[in-house]
């Protein structure tokens, strides 16, 4: 029964393949079942992707096994799509481990109505909670210094700054959402940091990209138990720290967005709404969905800024000679940021260098479209690839190295350019993008105030690897760098030197 059930898969796909083909971007033959992921680089299937669109176009079809997927590329088509066209490119195509896990929930997967409250509430509430505001500096500055205090402590020896990174971003979105920030050594904390960062990392792993696919013959072999436990346990984890805010919450006084979400779920339940998008699937999806996006992106980014920095000494001497001509020795604020072009022109380099959400998140089309001459059915999964965009050989001069001065004009000053997308754009564009680049900033310039990062001991600037560890998620580009050949991971080192 298994290989009729088989079959009648194998001939329906090819059929339907075959049948949709007339109408679709072009794009490279699919095999039956497995489509084209046999031409794709697994590890970095947006290298692929970009290979394909100089044969095939700015608008083209793969097959992901059977899943049909229309990739866009390079920065005009990228910018039509999403923003002349943000209703009809802007819907989530949810991954099946998400499906079975947040049933549409949150502001990251959902669409629709619930989407729209979501998004907006989230938005609103966390400007009031400080984003792109003072308080959200100030609260950036203090982290930042509890930061250092932990690089200190190591007395310049040999540590991973990954955990320490990972906790002082995390509580910035602690203090956006619950109001309050922990303590690094805190269990309950770490434990929460832990889960979420592998929780990404098993999202991006090779058997769940299969799970995605092939969802009803790879459920076994995938490690989506353990991705389910991981989540459930921050789940549980989640609703403790709420039931504690609700014991004290205060509608006049808000601490944090759980507050003010509850205090409008409240309202609804008074009133008798009775299909409120205020329920608590949504508040535990919304919040579990705002630290999964918004700390590894974050820290991850941080992180590729460090090790450009240990790799390129005389980058690292000009930004630090223009944050000590600039600012002396006192603490950088959001708006000496005019005043910073080449550390602002590095930080921009870092984010299109590092690339690190190569494919943006899967979006999908709301209604049929037709788009550059191409016929795209309403549902369709769409990829934005954000690579074509930020390495975009016509708009970018030395797109594959780092050349902060794509950012400077000929007299120094900071220049904006449009291609610079790794926030993406339109409809789904980040919802933290200000956040992050307030967090970027600060971080960056403080930790180079503080310290100077090198290379490990015994291994030249040259032989610092950039290449992106493989493995990589078609999600979230997680970052390593490899050892240099005849150094273990363990000993690579990213001692700050301080003083
Ligand atoms: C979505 C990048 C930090 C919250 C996204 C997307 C990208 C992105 C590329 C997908 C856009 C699309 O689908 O077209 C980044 C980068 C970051 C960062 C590069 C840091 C360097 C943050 C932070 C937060 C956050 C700090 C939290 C406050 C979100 C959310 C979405 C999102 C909620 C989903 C938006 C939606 O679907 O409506 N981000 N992000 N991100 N990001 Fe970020």
């Amino acid at each position: 029964a298994l290989v009729v059930l088989l079959l009648i898969y194998l001939v329906s796909t090819f059929s339907f393949n075959s049948q949709e083909n007339r109408k679709d971007p072009p794009g490279p033959k699919p095999l039956p079942l497995l489509g084209n992921l046999l031409q794709l680089d697994l590890g970095r299937p947006y290298n692929t992707l970009l290979e394909f669109s100089k044969k095939y176009g700015p608008v083209f079809t793969v097959y992901l096994g059977p899943k049909k997927v229309v990739v866009l590329a390079g920065y005009k088509t990228v910018k039509e799509a999403l923003v002349k066209y943000a209703e009809e490119f802007g819907d989530r195509d949810q991954l099946q481990i998400v499906r079975d896990f947040n049933k549409g929930h949150g502001v990251l997967w959902s669409n629709g109505d619930s989407w729209k409250e979501m998004r907006r509430f989230a938005l609103t509430n966390l400007r009031d909670f400080g984003m792109g505001k003072k308080a959200c500096e100030d609260k950036i500055i203090e982290e930042c210094n509890f930061l250092i205090e932990v690089f200190k402590k190591f007395k310049g020896e040999a540590f991973d700054t990954t955990q320490p990174m990972n906790c002082a971003v995390s509580n910035i979105i602690c203090s956006m959402v619950y109001g309050s920030r922990f303590e690094y050594d805190d269990p309950e904390f770490t434990s929460l940091v832990d889960r979420t960062n592998r929780n990404i990392q098993l999202a991006g792993s090779s058997s769940m990209q299969l799970y995605n696919l092939f969802p009803w013959f790879c459920k076994w072999i995938a490690n989506r138990k353990e991705f389910h436990k991981l989540a459930d346990a921050n789940k549980k984890q989640n609703l403790k720290l709420f039931s504690r805010l609700k014991e004290t919450l205060n509608p006049h006084m808000c601490r944090g967005f759980v507050d003010a979400f509850l205090v409008r779920k409240q309202h609804a339940e008074e009133s008798g709404i009775t299909n409120s998008h205020f329920h608590d699937e949504n508040l535990i999806a919304t919040v579990v969905n705002l630290f999964a996006a918004g700390t590894d992106t974050t820290a991850t980014t941080l992180r590729w800024a460090l090790l450009l920095m240990a790799k390129y000494p005389k980058t690292q001497d000009q930004v630090q000679e223009e944050l000590s001509r600039v600012l002396g020795s006192r603490q950088v604020q959001v708006e000496d940021r005019k005043n910073l072009p080449f550390t602002d022109a590095v930080i921009h380099e870092t984010q299109r260098l590092a690339n690190i959400v190569p494919m943006a998140l899967p979006h999908r089309t709301s209604q049929d479209v037709t788009f550059q001459g191409h016929f795209i059915k309403k549902g369709t999964t769409v990829y934005p690839l954000l690579t074509s965009v930020l390495y975009d050989e016509s708009e970018w001069e030395r797109p594959h190295s780092f050349y902060p001065a794509h950012f400077l004009d000929k007299d120094g000053k900071f220049v904006k350019r449009d291609a610079f997308m790794p926030f993406s754009a339109g409809r789904r564009v980040c919802l933290g993008e200000s956040l992050a680049r307030m967090e970027l900033f600060i971080f960056f310039t403080t930790l180079l105030q503080h310290f100077r990062f090198s290379p490990p001991p015994g291994v030249s600037e040259d032989e610092l690897d950039l290449t992106p560890r493989r493995r990589v998620p078609t999600l979230l580009q997680h970052f390593r760098f490899s050892p240099p050949p005849g150094v273990s991971e363990d000993e690579l080192d990213l001692t700050p030197r301080v003083g």
